[in-house]
């Protein structure tokens, strides 16, 4: 049993809410080619270049090329970044627990793509068989007690050598962003109400700055249900997994760039900075950042140890 709320569910519930908010809202279009689910990302021009850069860092750990690379709880693929990961592969295997989701990942990927409902915490496929994998933005959505349970069965379908990158969250946990959480929140505060003097009360701020009315009320549509473990909690139940190595994805969250990073505030340039940190010290930012990658691999099989 998992604690939701106050309700306890269990963990079929869990998944069977988190399956249901993706098939019905986060995976339904807000026009423009994105999904609600863009509401969590900041996708304002001055961002931009930043996140494009963290989302091609993926890249750098997992192999360039071979024949199958799983994604697992794909999604739609929705970032044009998120195609270059399997550019080189076959096959972009791509897991998800959501229909819709799926569906979606046919329309951008068609033949490229092998589609497959399932759960990332019980895969339905065969041992030793990814040579690369990917997991973004997913295991978080699994209750507390599987996470560890995904780790080591994405492990287990890697071929011997095999990559995987895990993009997580520390959630509440991040030092930096927790640090930071009452600026956010002031200058967070700060921008509404300017923004309520510009547009009137009854205006909610644009997310995005998408305009469309069915948009604005799937955009404030609550979310699902979300699970996120500390540092400390990965470094020591995944002590076991070889190569387990934590780095940065991206040490801000999206809270922070909408209220510190504005372009008449040179948000560019704070940006590039940030970035550029993010290289220099990839391991500390990754530990107290908001987005870690969790890099992990297969041992090389004994035949090619013994070479
Ligand atoms: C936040 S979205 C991320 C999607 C994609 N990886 C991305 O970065 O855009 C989480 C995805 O995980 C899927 N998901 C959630 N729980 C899952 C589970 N237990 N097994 C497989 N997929 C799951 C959801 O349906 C959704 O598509």
């Amino acid at each position: 049993m998992t604690s939701s709320g106050n309700v306890l569910t269990t963990e079929a519930q869990v998944k069977q809410q988190v399956r249901d908010f993706y098939d019905s809202v986060g995976w339904r279009s807000i026009g423009d080619g994105l999904y609600q689910n863009a509401r969590y990302e900041d996708l304002r021009p001055v961002s931009r270049e930043y996140i494009h850069r963290c989302h091609l860092r993926v890249s750098r750990y997992i192999p360039k090329s071979g024949k199958y690379l799983l994604d697992a709880g794909s999604g739609p693929i929705q970032y044009p970044e998120y195609l270059e990961y399997s550019k080189e592969f076959d096959y972009r295997v791509c897991l998800d627990i959501s229909m819709l989701a799926l569906k979606e990942a046919r329309q951008r990927i068609g033949d490229h793509g092998l589609y497959v409902v399932g759960d990332i915490a019980n895969l339905p496929f065969k041992s030793e068989v990814f040579k690369g994998l990917i997991s973004l933005h997913t295991i978080h959505h699994l209750p507390s007690d599987e996470h560890k349970l995904a780790f080591f069965d994405l492990q287990r379908t890697l071929q011997p050598s095999g990559k995987a990158a895990i993009v997580y969250s520390w959630g509440i946990h991040s030092p930096l962003m927790k640090l930071l959480q009452i600026p956010i929140s002031m200058a967070m505060r700060a921008i509404h109400a300017r923004m309520r003097r510009k547009v009137g009360p009854e205006r909610k701020p644009e997310v995005n700055q998408i305009e469309n009315g069915d948009a604005h009320e799937l955009i404030s549509q609550p979310g699902t249900f979300t699970f996120k473990h500390d540092y400390r909690w990965i470094k020591s139940e995944l002590i076991e997994l070889t190569g387990l190595e934590i780095r940065v994805w991206r040490s801000v969250s999206t809270a922070f760039m909408r209220a510190f990073i504005h372009r008449k505030l040179f948000g560019k340039f704070w940006l590039r900075l940030i970035y550029a940190f993010e290289e220099i010290a990839p391991r500390y930012l990754g530990r107290i950042g908001q987005y870690p990658l969790i890099l992990f691999q297969k041992p090389p099989s004994k035949s090619s140890r013994e070479r």
